[in-house]
């Protein structure tokens, strides 16, 4: 699929999965920011008197297909440059979305956080996707862009100001707001579910460098325990998204050539502060996200859990996505010279799962539709598709912003 054949596509971007919780919001975003008449797009879905409700009275083209029909999907993806997909469970909803895409030179991105599910997407359709022209970038939400992007930014600061590449980035949240909706409780379940079915599947979770292809680096598994980290002279606890932001991280210093360094190191943490509070919040977490997965990886428990938290389609108010935000900071050492560290801070103006999230995705399917990016086809991570682009895209349009910390 050449550039100019792309462009002859009715559509610059459909939202897939527009009548969702997520994919309200990336609608509302786009219309207000984008409207007025210089973006072609489109929203789609499976219920039509659903996706009408969706539109109301605003001008925007509603289209059909489903996630198990591939025929439709076919039909679909050929019609637009990109597809914006916020149909999730992603191991459930996604695989048919992804290989019409690869077949079809249709660029995508998505909000996944089922590594083991990108995996499976990026042997099966690596090559079709080199072949046809499709650029198909996974884990365009709060995972994995602040910490992609936090990555390559800093990286680029330290390689501006002292020529080097960092060797090891800490990447710690420090403030947030926010809540969960029912779509990303589905997914997190479906991951259990299948870890308990499938023990081995957690051992292949547990693989620092799951998302490489070739390169390994010095990274070990993700630290569960509290500890004090004298960097950031806090307690440290686990960040629920560890797992999957370190896994992006890493393929991006893959695709990028290894610009990172061959044996550059990345993890990342909750910070909970100092003395005994910051102790115990530490262990809190620890327990607390050790607690939910038990209780979700068994059926019995599992059938609780779904009943009291919230259901597909629902999530956090738009008051509360209006008074949320997010606040992380990123510490990155430079080769041997500690004075030569640099700090920076990501923050978002939106609650992080629903508010930001909605505005990077929309933004990385603006930045695949219009922006000269330097990637052909292929599976790539936020960072290494359109790492530039987005430097400039989200603190100018979706309050997401990346500054060093003097
Ligand atoms: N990475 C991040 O930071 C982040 C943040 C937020 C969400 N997420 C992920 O995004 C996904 C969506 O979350 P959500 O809360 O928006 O979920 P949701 O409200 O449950 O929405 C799911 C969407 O999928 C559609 N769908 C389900 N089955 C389908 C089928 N067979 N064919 C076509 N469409 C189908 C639903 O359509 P109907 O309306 O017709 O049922 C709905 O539009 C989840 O996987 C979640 O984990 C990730």
């Amino acid at each position: 699929m050449t550039v100019a054949e792309k462009a002859d596509r009715t559509y610059d971007i459909i939202v897939w999965g527009a009548s969702g919780f997520t994919g309200r919001i990336v609608v509302d975003y786009l219309h207000r920011e984008y409207g007025n008449g210089n973006l072609s797009w489109a929203v789609a879905g499976r219920n039509p008197a659903k996706l009408e409700s969706v539109v109301g009275s605003r001008d925007i083209p509603i289209l059909t297909a489903d996630s198990h029909d591939s025929e439709s999907l076919n039909q679909l993806v050929q019609q637009t440059r990109v597809i914006l997909t916020t149909v999730g469970p992603y191991a459930r909803y996604g695989s048919e979305l992804v290989a019409a895409c690869a077949e079809h030179g249709t660029d995508y991105c998505d909000l996944t956080g089922e590594s083991l599910w990108m995996r499976e997407m990026i042997t099966a359709h690596q090559d079709t996707a080199r072949d046809s022209g499709a650029r198909i970038v996974h884990t365009c939400g709060f995972d994995s862009i602040p910490s992609d992007i936090g990555v390559y930014f800093l990286q680029k600061e330290m390689q501006a100001r002292h020529g080097v590449a960092a060797r090891h980035i800490k990447y710690r949240t420090k403030a947030f707001k926010g809540g969960f909706s029912g779509g990303t409780i589905d997914s997190m379940m479906a991951m259990m579910e299948a870890g308990q079915k499938d023990p081995t599947l957690l051992k292949k979770l547990a693989n620092p460098y799951l998302l490489n292809d070739n390169m390994r680096g010095a990274d070990g598994p993700d630290r569960l325990s509290p500890y004090f980290d004298e960097d950031f002279n806090a307690w440290v606890g686990p960040f629920m998204m560890a797992a999957i932001n370190t896994r992006v991280v890493r393929r991006s210093n893959e695709l990028l050539g290894g610009v990172y360094g061959e044996n550059f190191r990345y993890d990342e943490g909750s910070l909970t502060g100092t003395g005994p509070k910051g102790f115990l919040g530490a262990t809190g977490i620890g327990v607390g996200s050790g607690l939910f997965a038990g209780l979700a990886s068994l059926p019995i428990t599992r059938r609780g859990l779904q009943k009291v938290l919230p259901k597909p389609g629902e999530g956090p108010t738009p008051e509360q996505q209006e008074n949320g935000y997010f606040e992380i900071e990123l510490r990155a050492k430079h080769p041997d010279d500690e004075s030569k560290n640099l700090v920076a801070n990501v923050k978002g103006d939106r609650d992080p799962g629903y508010g930001s999230t909605a505005k990077m995705i929309a933004e990385s399917a603006l930045a695949l539709a219009h922006d000269d990016l330097p990637v052909a086809g292929g599976f790539w991570t936020p960072a290494s598709a359109m790492g530039d682009a987005l430097l400039e895209r989200l603190p100018a349009n979706a309050g997401v912003t990346f500054a060093i910390v003097e």
